[in-house]
Order: C-alpha cells, then structure tokens, then sequence
C-alpha cells in the first residue's frame, strides 16, 4: 500500500475579500492605510499609469486627494477614480439654504453658540425623531453636540448626534467638505453608500468618510441614532504601538474598505448637499455620483467592528491609562490630538490595585458615549445613546461608597464590560458645548451635586495616632 505524499498546491484565486454575513451583505478589502485597486469590470484599472490618454470603457479618470501634494510619503493620501462622468458635471451650487439650526462648526469665542463651561455635564438617550416631524434622513437628524476649533481654519473637531427614521434619497447624497467623518451607529444599522462603494455598518461598528467623498445613508431597519465625530483638516490614524509591538488593539487587517461598484443612472436629477463651515448648500446634477467602476488608492472610506479590539492591560498591579484603549487617533491642528477610546469586555486581574478609574484631572476633555450594554460608574449616568461631559482640567472619579467598595474588596479575577461597548473621545484641549446640547435637546440630565459631600475623610481616624483628636469608627 502507498500513501500519496505530494500535491500540487493551490494558488488563491484572487485577492482576498471578506465574505458577506447575515447582517452585512458587502464584501470587502481588508487594512488600514493600504494602496487598495478595485475594479467592478475586468481591465477598468490602467496598469502603469493614472491618466491614460483614453481609459478602458471609455471612463474618466479623477483624483481625489486628501493631503497636500508635498506631504512627506507616510502622510499621502490619495486616490484615483474611473468614472462614468467626471464629478464636476454638475449645475453651480444653489445660493446657500438658511443656516441648519442645530449644526455648528466654529467652536471659538467668536460663536455664541458655543459655549465653554467647567461644569460636567450627561446626556440621556438622544431623541429619536417625532411623529409631527416627517421624514428626517441622516443630514437632517444631525445636531452638533460639542467641539473645539474651527472648520474654516481646519484645525478643531466637533462631535454630532444624529437621529433618523428615513433614508436619504432618492438621489440624494451628502458631502462633508468640513473634515472626515467617523459615525458609531448605536441604534439601527447604517447602508452607506459611497463613490468607493458600499458599507453596512452595525451598532458596534464604526464607518468612517473621508472629507470630500460623496456618499448616501440609508437606514435598512427603519431607524437611525448614533454619533457622528468629525475632524477638521486631520485624519484618523491609528496610534504607534510602542512597546506593545507588532500585534494589539486596533489590528489593521481588521479594518474593511469597499470594493467598486456603481450605478448606471445618467437620466435622473441627482441633489448633492455639500456641508461647508457648518453650512449646507445643494447643487444638482442630471447622473449619479455613484459611477466609479474602478479606483485605486489610500483614500477611501473604511468600517471597523468594535468587538474585535485587542485590550492590551496591565495584568499585575496597577492602572493603565486609557490609552491603551486607543483604537484610532487625529491630529486636529495646532497640537490638538482627539483619540477614540473604546471600552470591550476585559478581565481585570491586578492585585493591591484600586481598580476603577483613579481620581484624575487630565488636560483633556472626555466626551464618553456608548452603543450597547451597560456602564457601572458612579461618577457619571451613562445609558446607551446618551453622553457625558468632563471637561479640561475638572477633576473627576468615583462615589464615597464605590471608594470604599474598591478599597476593601477581595482582588480576584474579575471579568468587566461584558456585553458592553462604551467610547470616549478624548481631546487634548478645552470643548465647548452647543446652544443645542444645552438647550434644545430635552435629554440634558440635572447637574449632579457633589458625590462626595458631607463625606468625613478616612484619614481622621489616624489622627489619634498623629497626636491629634481621633475619630469614632463609622
Ligand atoms: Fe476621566
């Protein structure tokens, strides 16, 4: 009897694509940052060149950039599209609409609407539309919720919320030419399509659009919240790993970029809402901007499923700080780095460590959200949908009692933030807040009084011993 000890091997058939699952219908390229080539028709790509004088099909080609052409090459961001029509067949823009009520970009003194507090501040779930309110699409359910700097100088952030119960369109698409957005679905998923193509995002996952990209927002279940993190004249990167090494938190080959597809529709008014300085303006076009048959590049939209972030943690005494839940960073101008936080089921295992967060006053401002689960702090009422406010340089922490509890209790192995994803978006400067977070959205919780009032400090006791007047035991 012989036994066979040699095959001829196999060669992948093409390059790899994630498969489509129950919730997601879209394959997609896989990494962060790569040169990704797509083509939804064989040869639509040009080999050797970006600008043929005549390109397969007869497309055009288009680029799209997102840094200046002298950036150093780590920082280049651009892409080259094959389309059916070139983008700038369109009419002039129509005079601009009267400025949306609840959408702010200038987060200076020079706004009145933005307004800088010390006073921390918790939101609970933001309010899906009402019945007497219509339809309201993704562009319209954005209200802005904080920020710092300003779009026009390209330098700040601003955090929106947004909440729909109706898709855009038809024909209809959105362009933010203020900055990159980052959107965290938390109630209902969001079908996004773009000029790369086509994303599903579920709550636990996160999409980002780059500025100047051209995409629609469809909501597949009926119905829309989440956040929406914006950052003006940046990008989000992913953060160095330092010690950590190679592998950890935010792994690349875990980020998902669209593979081309397009639509052929070349006899429909198509409407294209640009939002510039906070403003949101139209033009209209006889096509749809949805045409790109094949692209090249490193500037493309891209999601990435929460879940799969990798905590890295101090495992025997000790408190890391936050960071090291870092999943994506931006450098927002003038120093200013905002990073994405997120908070996945972990278990906690340090000895003689005070284990929830330590009593801080950080620079930065934390603005803390979270998509599903629930949040044990005691500092801050947390629900998903809602939001908290620290701002820079106010100090924060835990309840006399959770004190207590963390100080006295046996250390074991503990497992944390099961079934929970919760965020923060720490920012490295002062965040104002909007007229409409204050004001107008109806779920602004009462200011909370001091957790930590009428409580006598422990220490008394140890009085005696110093040769003062001891105190009783509680
Ligand atoms: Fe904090």
């Amino acid at each position: 009897m012989t036994t066979t000890r040699t095959f001829t091997g196999a060669t992948a058939p093409g390059p790899y694509t994630t498969p489509p699952t129950a919730a997601d219908p879209y394959t997609y390229q896989v990494g962060f940052g790569n040169r990704f080539a797509s083509e939804a028709l064989p040869g639509a790509l040009p080999v050797g060149c970006n600008t043929p004088q005549r390109c397969a099909y007869d497309l055009v080609s288009e680029q799209l950039n997102g840094a200046a052409f002298v950036s150093p090459r780590a920082s280049q961001l651009n892409s080259w599209l094959y389309r059916i029509q070139p983008s700038l067949a369109h009419a002039p823009p129509r005079p601009l609409l009267p400025a949306a009520a609840d959408i702010e970009a200038v987060f200076t003194s020079a706004n009145p609407a933005a307004v800088a507090t010390p006073q921390d501040y918790g939101w609970d779930k933001f309010p899906l539309p009402s019945a007497s309110e219509g339809h309201v699409d993704f562009v319209a359910g954005l209200k802005t919720v904080a920020g710092h700097g300003d779009a026009t100088l390209g330098r700040g952030l601003a955090l929106h919320v947004y909440a729909a119960n109706a898709s855009m369109g038809p024909r209809r698409a959105f362009c933010n030419n203020d900055g990159d957005m980052l959107l965290l679905p938390q109630e209902g998923r969001l079908d996004v399509q773009t000029e790369f193509g086509r994303l599903m995002a579920r709550p636990g996952e996160l999409v980002v659009v780059q500025a100047g990209i051209r995409f629609s927002v469809r909501l597949p279940d009926g119905v829309g919240r989440g956040y929406a993190w914006e950052v003006f004249g940046g990008h989000f990167e992913l953060p160095e790993l330092g010690p950590v090494g190679a592998n950890g938190m935010a792994q690349a080959r875990d980020f998902e970029t669209p593979v081309a597809g397009f639509d052929v529709d070349l006899a429909s008014g198509w409407t294209v809402v640009v939002k510039l300085a906070g403003r949101l303006i139209e033009y209209e076009q006889p096509h749809t901007p949805f045409d790109v048959v094949a692209w090249h590049g490193n500037y493309a939209p891209y999601k990435y499923a929460l879940e799969r972030f990798v905590s890295s943690a101090t495992s025997d005494r000790d408190q890391s700080d936050p960071s090291i839940c870092c999943v994506v960073t931006a450098r927002c101008g003038d120093g200013v780095v905002a990073d994405l936080l997120v908070f996945t089921p972990k278990t906690l295992a340090t000895r003689d460590t005070f284990r929830p967060p330590y009593f801080h006053r950080n620079m930065a401002t934390e603005l803390m959200g979270m998509v599903y689960g629930v949040w044990h702090g005691s500092g801050t009422r947390l629900e998903p949908g809602g939001l908290t406010y620290e701002p820079s340089y106010m100090p924060h922490g835990e309840s006399h009692q959770r004190w207590i509890d963390a100080t006295t209790a046996d250390l074991g192995p503990e497992r944390i933030f099961e079934d929970t994803i919760a965020f923060m978006i720490h920012v490295s400067a002062h965040v104002s807040l909007t007229k409409y977070a204050l004001e107008r959205s109806g779920c602004l919780q009462p200011v909370q009084d001091d957790v930590w009032r009428d409580v006598e400090p422990a220490f008394v006791r140890h009085l005696g011993a110093l040769g003062g007047e001891p105190a009783a035991e509680p």
